[in-house]
């Protein structure tokens, strides 16, 4: 990742979450959680890429870097008024506004009403919901597409993330691995149809 205008808006949101006055944390992912997602989605070439829990779009951004380069285009959902408004700011900041789909409300049903086939998922919202992401997803994902859930190891004991890796654990056709960089991150791709 080379844009100095992506690295500027990047940085800015590093130095926002600092702040303990913000109405809303905002939990953003490790820097390096996002280089290693920006790599892996060059490298593969994903197009269609879906992120569930946008907050202030630091994530966002290190996937929709990748997706102009492939010529794609992330879908991201969130449902907090405060944060969709400074994901807004920061993807026109950010020169990378063509590039994102922001949709607003619960996840749970907006990600209903999707049609699939998504090359890579990156779940990073409310930890008891992940496997109901999962499920409504999985069946969405094209052969060889990637889903990356974070917070594995950050949260481990959660009733919710346990039941998360129990689950793509046991999938007939998915490869399953939790990756420990940032808050962990399991990396489950689908082998077969
Ligand atoms: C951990 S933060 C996301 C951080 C972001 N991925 C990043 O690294 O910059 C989780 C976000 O998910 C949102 N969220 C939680 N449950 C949701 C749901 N059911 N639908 C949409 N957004 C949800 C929260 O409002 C919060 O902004």
């Amino acid at each position: 990742m080379k844009d100095e205008r992506v690295w500027s808006v990047l940085q800015k949101l590093e130095e926002l979450e600092k702040n303990p006055n913000l109405e809303e944390g905002l939990w953003h992912i490790s820097k390096e959680t996002g280089l290693l997602l920006n790599i892996v989605l060059r490298h593969s070439g994903a197009k269609r890429i879906l992120e569930i829990g946008t907050s202030s779009g630091y994530s966002t951004l290190f996937l929709a870097d990748a997706a102009r380069e492939n010529g794609g285009k992330v879908t991201t959902c969130e449902l907090s008024p405060f944060k969709i408004q400074l994901a807004k700011q920061s993807f026109d900041e950010a020169g990378l506004s063509d590039y994102i789909e922001l949709l607003e409300g619960n996840a749970l049903e907006t990600i209903e009403r999707l049609d699939g086939p998504w090359d890579f998922v990156f779940i990073d919202a409310m930890k008891d919901e992940y496997i109901f992401y999962l499920s409504m997803l999985w069946p969405k994902m094209r052969k060889g597409g990637l889903i990356v859930a974070d917070n594995m190891l950050s949260h481990e004991g959660v009733l919710g993330i346990e039941a998360y890796k129990v689950t793509v654990d046991i999938l007939e056709d998915g490869s399953s691995v939790t990756v420990p960089i940032g808050s962990g991150d399991q990396f489950t791709c689908k082998i077969s149809e």
